[in-house]
């Protein structure tokens, strides 16, 4: 058999059984990285807390998927966190962001005890203090500091640098304005401080960094305000391999550098060591998922590209045209055949951006083929479109060789069903 497997199934058959675009996810892949952060983060350094970032992928069975490893779960709106409270997941570990989070979404997130809210600008304070009050509830809150660091990833998923929309700028009157607004409050409880450089990130060089800024912000509101900051939450950005050359790196290399660095400094400064929380998102299910299409047109401009275009794209993979990001593909039912041909891949919008890779090897293809994108876990099915009316695929979940539907493929009638 020739064709190309995926968590120990067929893909080509796969692709028959329910259709295509497909996006199949490995439950077992999941598991796996969720195990690793129990070993070498959680079991191997005391006081620290995990959190998956939904925004990578969601889903209620993925929910159910991280509420059965004891992991928490970090939410960015009233959507996911609703997501979260469907299932039974427990409050206490949702930690809550975003950086206009409405009025509704913060009553939401505090008639549920959500545990931690990550306040994101000075007035949230306000609103958090007058929403604890209204239900008679302590609510407990990070600061989210912009720690003014350039990650070197792409710019439109920088997200720490001095110029962002994302959280408190660090500069002494805003800091001294924070400081002193939450420290006065009944309803509000600050518990210490949160900052994410970016997000595929491969070395561990501007966490560091970010861990530096922290530590000395930390040291600055104690020795200020006598204030003891209890939690450090250091983000996530973990990178992962999209394409041949990146590797995923273990999670060790992130979280012992990053614990290490927390613990000297806080040594140096005279702290007390804080609870330390890690938000990783696609280093958890980015390389769990791939995407299965058909082919279908083929087109040669003679001498200058062959375009293969697939039945999805851009609504179901955004990434690319947004990002100019890379992805590997196969394809699946002719994984013996010698790779003779340099096409590209496009997708099946009304959009020239709508290019899913450019010049990819693969054998000649004909309609009907089928490609595997690999390494779409994270950051597909959460930022999928309608774009043209294209109903989003179905989600298929494998674990331990056996495949099962956890979301069904959208139909005409679920995109008509808001129209009026
Ligand atoms: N924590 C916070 C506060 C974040 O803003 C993010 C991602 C994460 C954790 C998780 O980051 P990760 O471990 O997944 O890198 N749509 C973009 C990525 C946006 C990430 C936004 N924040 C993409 O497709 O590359």
């Amino acid at each position: 058999m020739s064709n190309y497997k995926f968590a120990g199934l067929d893909t080509v058959e796969l692709g028959k059984k329910y259709g295509t675009p497909l996006y199949v996810m490995s439950e077992d892949y999941i598991r796996d990285r969720i195990h690793e952060i129990k070993e070498d983060f959680l079991g191997k350094h005391p006081n620290t807390m995990a959190v998956y970032a939904s925004k990578a992928f969601l889903t209620k069975e993925m929910a159910r998927i991280i509420k059965s490893e004891g992991i928490g779960m970090d939410v960015v709106s009233g959507g996911e966190l609703y997501t979260a409270i469907q299932v039974g997941f427990p409050m206490e570990k949702i930690i809550f962001h975003g950086n206009n989070k409405t009025v509704d979404e913060l009553r939401l997130a505090v008639e549920n005890n959500v545990g931690r809210i990550v306040v994101d600008h000075l007035e949230e304070i306000d609103l958090i203090e007058e929403i604890g009050k209204e239900y008679n509830k302590k609510v407990h809150i990070l600061f989210r500091i912009s720690p003014g660091i350039d990650s070197h990833t792409h710019k439109y998923i920088q997200t720490g640098q001095v110029d962002s929309k994302f959280g408190i700028p660090l500069d002494e009157k805003t800091i001294k304005t924070a400081m002193e607004k939450v420290l006065k409050l009944e309803y509000t409880e600050l518990l210490g401080f949160h900052f994410h450089i970016g997000s595929q990130i491969s070395d561990n060089e501007n966490h560091i960094k970010g861990i530096k800024v922290m530590t000395q912000l930390m040291k600055k509101v104690k020795d200020e305000y006598g204030f003891h900051v209890k939690e450090l939450n250091t983000g996530g950005g973990y990178g992962i391999q999209y394409v041949e050359g990146e590797k995923r790196k273990p999670l060790a290399y992130f979280t012992d550098s990053i614990v290490r660095e927390i613990e000297e400094k806080c040594k140096e400064f005279d702290l007390e060591r804080p609870l330390i929380i890690i938000e990783p998102g696609r280093w958890i299910v980015g390389e769990a998922g791939i995407t299965i299409y058909t082919i279908g047109a083929i087109k040669e401009i003679p001498g200058i590209r062959t375009y293969v275009s697939i039945d999805g794209g851009m609504p179901d993979n955004p990434r690319p045209s947004l990002y100019e990001a890379k992805y590997e593909a196969v394809v699946i039912n002719k994984m013996n055949k010698e790779k003779t041909d340099l096409v590209t891949i496009a997708g099946k919008c009304c959009e020239s951006g709508d290019i899913l890779i450019w010049d990819l090897k693969v054998p000649t293809v004909e309609r009907g083929d089928m490609l595997a994108v690999l390494s779409t876990g994270a950051y597909n099915y959460s930022m999928s479109s309608n774009y043209n009316r294209i109903p989003r695929p179905a989600v298929v979940m494998i674990k331990e060789g056996q495949d099962r539907l956890v979301v069904k493929r959208e139909t005409y009638e679920d995109i008509l069903r808001n129209d009026i």
